[in-house]
């Protein structure tokens, strides 16, 4: 039987992103820009790609920018209009979300990525969902989560987005334990949460990007908590390793910024600016200066 198509898509985006204060104390880092969009627009571009129709957003205090950003803006609209500046009305559409196909619930205390995705359980009901974690941007000639959606029609169960990382850096994921490597899908006996380096069961890491069954639900309404204390997704998906439906993690192409961390959101600006045609030439130019300079200072 095929498995049920997925059309919502939860979008943990309670953290205080402290690794960003102080710019975080004001502004959600969520809504932190990459070029001229902010982190959260390609993480909804991508769940749209991939056929997702409900985005329900995991939120805490101090996250409002987020729901204006997703709103009619009529005074601004009507300017722009009012001068005539019809590219720029096109892409506030992207930014428009139909009422309704966005929900907003609250995280009311840091409880870890498990609890935050279990807040949304009501809305999210008896079906399989996907999770975005905005943090992960992922540039990909097909979106990445459209590339798991069509290798979930093959597999059912719960698929997590997966990437080889140096074996110092497991220690930072959910790594997966390997049970039957397919290639581009990998079937998996075992997760693991942050585990120390030499404990990691592989160098497979998990990255934010989710197909899960309404069981992973279950298994977090009992509030085990694992890693740091905290509430983990990593292990409610574990749980349902060995059930009917299994895990399978999906090593998917294209290019992943970590843009939780300084350095991997530099990287991420660097790249999406080289790949924007209005900025290459420019950008490209300037960084090759700056490249001849420092070689030349050493
Ligand atoms: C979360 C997950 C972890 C996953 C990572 C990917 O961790 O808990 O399993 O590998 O995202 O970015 P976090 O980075 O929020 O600590």
């Amino acid at each position: 039987m095929k498995p049920k198509k997925v059309t919502k898509a939860v979008f943990p985006v309670a953290g205080l992103g402290t690794r960003f204060l102080p710019a975080t104390k004001s502004i959600p880092k969520e809504i932190m820009t990459l070029v001229d969009r902010p982190l959260i627009q390609y993480a909804i571009d991508e769940a749209r790609a991939a056929g997702i129709k409900e985005f329900i957003f995991v939120t805490s205090r101090g996250k409002s920018a987020l729901e204006d950003y997703f709103d009619n803006a009529p005074e601004l609209e009507s300017e722009l209009r009012r001068k005539g500046k019809t590219e720029m009305l096109e892409v506030l559409k992207d930014t428009n979300m139909d009422s309704g196909a966005i929900a907003y619930v609250r995280q009311n205390r840091p409880m870890g990525l498990g609890h935050a995705v279990w807040c949304a359980r009501r809305l999210i009901g008896d079906e399989p969902f996907a999770v975005l974690l905005p943090d992960d941007v992922i540039a990909a000639e097909k979106p990445c989560l459209q590339q798991m959606v069509e290798a979930y029609a093959q597999t059912g169960g719960c698929m997590v987005a997966a990437m080889e990382v140096p074996p110092a850096r497991a220690s930072s994921y959910g790594v997966l334990d390997i049970k039957n490597d397919l290639g581009a899908i990998v079937e998996v006996k075992g997760m693991v949460e942050k585990p120390k380096a030499e404990e990691a069961p592989s160098n497979l890491a998990v990255i934010g990007r989710y197909i899960l069954t309404p069981q992973v639900l279950n298994n977090l309404n009992r509030m085990k908590q694992g890693a740091g204390g905290e509430i983990q997704l990593t292990d409610a998906i574990a749980e349902e390793v060995g059930g009917k439906a299994g895990v399978y993690g999906y090593r998917f192409r294209g290019q992943r910024y970590d843009c939780g961390s300084k350095a991997g959101f530099l990287q991420a600006t660097v790249a999406f600016g080289l790949s924007r045609p209005d900025l290459c030439e420019e950008f490209g130019a300037y960084l090759n200066d700056m490249i001849v300079q420092r070689q030349a200072a050493q």
